[in-house]
């Protein structure tokens, strides 16, 4: 049973009174937002009663499908059980226990010790405080400097705005300690550095290998920290890297001390096809691991910054007479929320999930690039498993950038269809229970909607 909504009220109370992540205010303080107020399966339903197939799973996250079931009964039943306790010091609850001994199992390498939080930029803030602790710890005070890549996303906190690397994200904002941040290139296959343009594959992974480490040698490796990289960067625009990248640049980092962390916010839980990307897809095992939304499929929040063996027997070792570990959060291992991340996890073992990604991943790939790519303002279509983007350009010859993707957006929303416009790209990351019948819709609707835009222009 639905809610009923009094949709004018709730439009005039939101416009009124939330400020939205990401806002346009030009056009948000006369149109307000459309409310969403039902989801179900592929689909959400707003205030109006109009229904989208949703090709972006809520935001990258949505994972097993909306509106389960199952997972309503977990969270009750948690709740009844024991909504929510501290876990601080020595006390902990069935739930966060048993996710964090089940990513163990379930992560690569000796991945093993879990630090549970609410989403991805406070999992990507305390992957960083504790490897600078790391570092502390084992005499090396002055590694601290973090390498990130242009393009990359890695939150929206201060230290994790620092890290991301889409200048759109920080405009008119601070950059705070912006000694510790450096930016190398981002590993595009589509928009090269010059000099790499004609490169191949493996000598393109090489030379984004060698910036890596010729930043290291300039910044000296003993003030080097760690480097961060989205095994496919994903709010950057879906950039997937050239074969052999993730390899050649861990080894490297690995030569220096510096610590890799994968940053498989978007990528775990099986937009890939895998449970994690970082071996499976791309054979390397990074030394942190961070993951949050498919984790519980936006259930309820959830992140985690995942640590090895190597990190854990530092940051574990009794600093002093009742010196503790000084980190953490109230919601840390929150109980309701590490049982929807286990009813979430067992959904999508028992309905072999992942499997759909991999048999409807290339299929979605390769039927978008085919229907799009000859459209004039479509400079280029790609993507893996179920994440995709396109990159709207005026001219494919010089690629320069077309910020359209607010119009494709609109005309896709008429159709029946949500998609994510970033400023002159577009994403598609839908829920990884999608059919083959929704992705030729979503294919269909998103080459009428370019062709009206590309028509208009
Ligand atoms: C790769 C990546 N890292 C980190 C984040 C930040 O996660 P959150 O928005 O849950 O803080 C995001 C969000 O989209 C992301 O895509």
């Amino acid at each position: 049973m639905t809610q009923e909504y009094n949709t004018q009220q709730l439009w005039q109370q939101d416009k009124d009174h939330m400020i939205h992540p990401y806002t346009d205010f030009s056009t948000f303080k006369e149109d307000g937002s459309q409310v969403i107020t039902g989801a179900e399966g592929n689909y959400v339903v707003d205030s109006e009663g109009n229904r989208f197939l949703d090709g972006i799973a809520g935001l990258w996250c949505v994972n097993i499908g909306h509106g389960r079931k199952e997972m309503a009964d977990a969270i009750h039943k948690q709740i009844m059980d024991m909504q929510y306790y501290n876990p601080f010091g020595h006390t902990t609850n069935a739930p966060a226990a048993q996710l964090a001994a089940k990513l163990a199992e379930m992560t690569p390498g000796d991945l093993n010790h879990v630090f549970f939080t609410c989403g991805g930029s406070v999992s990507n803030d305390t992957a960083l405080r504790v490897i600078h602790y790391y570092h502390n710890l084992n005499g090396k005070p002055n590694k601290k400097k973090i390498i990130s890549r242009n393009n990359g996303y890695h939150g929206s906190t201060y230290f994790s705005a620092s890290l991301t690397g889409i200048q759109g994200c920080k405009d008119q904002f601070d950059d705070i300690a912006q000694d510790l941040f450096q930016y190398v290139s981002a590993a595009d296959m589509y928009r090269r550095p010059a000099g790499a343009e004609n490169l191949s594959e493996e000598e393109y992974a090489q030379y984004l290998a060698d910036e890596i480490e010729n930043r290291i040698l300039a910044l000296g490796a003993d003030n080097v920290a760690a480097f961060i990289m989205e095994p496919v960067m994903g709010a950057g625009g879906v950039l997937v890297a050239p074969k052999g990248y993730h390899k050649k640049v861990s080894e490297v980092c690995k030569k220096y001390d510096v610590l890799v962390i994968a940053d498989e916010v978007v990528t775990a839980f099986g937009r890939l096809g895998q449970w994690f990307s970082c071996e499976s897809e791309f054979d390397f095992v990074p030394d942190v691991l961070v993951v949050a939304k498919g984790i519980s499929s936006g259930y309820i929040p959830l992140g985690a910054a995942i640590f090895n063996k190597k990190i854990y027997d530092v940051i574990s070792q009794p600093q002093s007479e009742g010196g503790v570990l000084s980190l953490g959060f109230t919601y840390t291992g929150h109980a309701t929320a590490c049982a929807a991340a286990l009813k979430n996890i067992e959904i999508l073992e028992k309905e072999n999930i992942l499997d759909n990604v991999k048999e409807l991943g290339p299929y979605l790939q390769a039927e978008m690039k085919a229907a799009l790519i000859d459209n004039p303002i479509v400079g280029d279509v790609r993507g893996q498993g179920f994440m995709l983007g396109i990159d709207l350009v005026a001219d494919k010859t010089t690629k320069e950038s077309l910020f359209v993707a607010q119009k494709v957006f609109d005309k896709c929303l008429a159709r029946g269809v949500v998609i994510r416009p970033i400023a002159c790209k577009i994403v598609v990351s839908p829920p990884l229970t999608l059919t083959k019948e929704n992705i030729d819709t979503l294919i269909s609707v998103l080459k009428e909607s370019l062709a009206e835009v590309a028509a208009e222009l």
